[in-house]
């Protein structure tokens, strides 16, 4: 079941997804959070940074585990997924080093780098709070639609929406990787709890049909409606056609 939280607008959605996040740490010191990319989550992560800096919130003992990260791009390009987390989050508050995981999107081997990652989320004891955004298709992480949902994380290619709407990172749209590691619908469904943010009317499509209830590969996101602890924050925009 899905619980929906109406926010007025972004800033409100980035408040109260930003609370639940601060509030799971304080909890647990210990947390392992499950964190995405996208310009969903920004505003999420800035004031988490402001939090830190005021109140002196601290990520110390936390550890981190992202979605996803691009096949063949160095990890210090720009729009790798390493370097946008370090610049929008990681290098902002006190979290240690060698508690920060992405996938590599480099290694030689790709599926024993995806096993690899599958057994890092397992020996951390899994995720205590995920935060997700949602394609305009309905993905999650990058698991494009026709995703098994029994899915660990594995290698998928980018379907050409993907990559239009990643463009923006890039130089050129022709720059954006054909290729990408993900955690898996499973992966995700794992997590004991899970954060889905979405904003802005060009999510209201994909929304409605989230919103419907319906459960189907076709739809990824919609998966979540068999995970017992999902809350989905939306504001007005996202929700204009449901
Ligand atoms: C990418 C990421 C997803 C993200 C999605 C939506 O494809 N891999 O994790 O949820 O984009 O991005 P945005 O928040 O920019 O709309």
């Amino acid at each position: 079941m899905i619980r929906l939280i109406r926010s007025k607008d972004y800033d409100h959605l980035s408040q109260i997804a930003a609370k639940k996040i601060i509030e799971q740490v304080k909890h647990n010191p210990h947390a392992v959070l499950g964190l995405a990319t996208g310009s969903t989550p920004l505003g999420t992560y800035r004031l988490l940074i402001e939090d830190h800096q005021k109140n002196e919130t601290s990520y110390y003992h936390v550890q981190t585990v992202n979605l996803d990260e691009y096949v063949g791009l160095p990890s210090d390009h720009p729009a790798s997924f390493h370097a946008f987390m370090k610049k929008n989050l990681f290098n902002l508050i006190d979290l240690k080093e060698e508690n920060i995981h992405l996938p590599n999107g480099n290694a030689k081997d790709l599926d024993h780098e995806c096993e690899k990652y599958e057994k890092l989320i397992e020996d951390l004891g899994g995720i205590d709070l995920q935060l997700l955004g949602i394609g305009r298709n309905g993905h999650i992480g990058f698991n494009e639609p026709g995703t098994p949902f029994s899915s660990k994380t594995h290698v998928v290619q980018l379907s050409p929406s993907t990559r239009r709407a990643n463009a923006c990172f890039f130089q050129s749209p022709s720059e954006v990787p054909e290729n990408a590691i993900t955690m898996g619908i499973n992966t995700i469904m794992q997590s004991r709890e899970i954060l889905l943010l979405a904003s802005g009317v060009e999510k209201a499509p994909v929304m409605r049909q989230l919103m419907e209830k319906s459960i189907s590969i076709d739809l990824p996101a919609s998966v979540l409606h068999r995970h017992s602890n999902v809350t989905v924050i939306a504001d007005e925009e996202a929700l204009s056609s449901c």
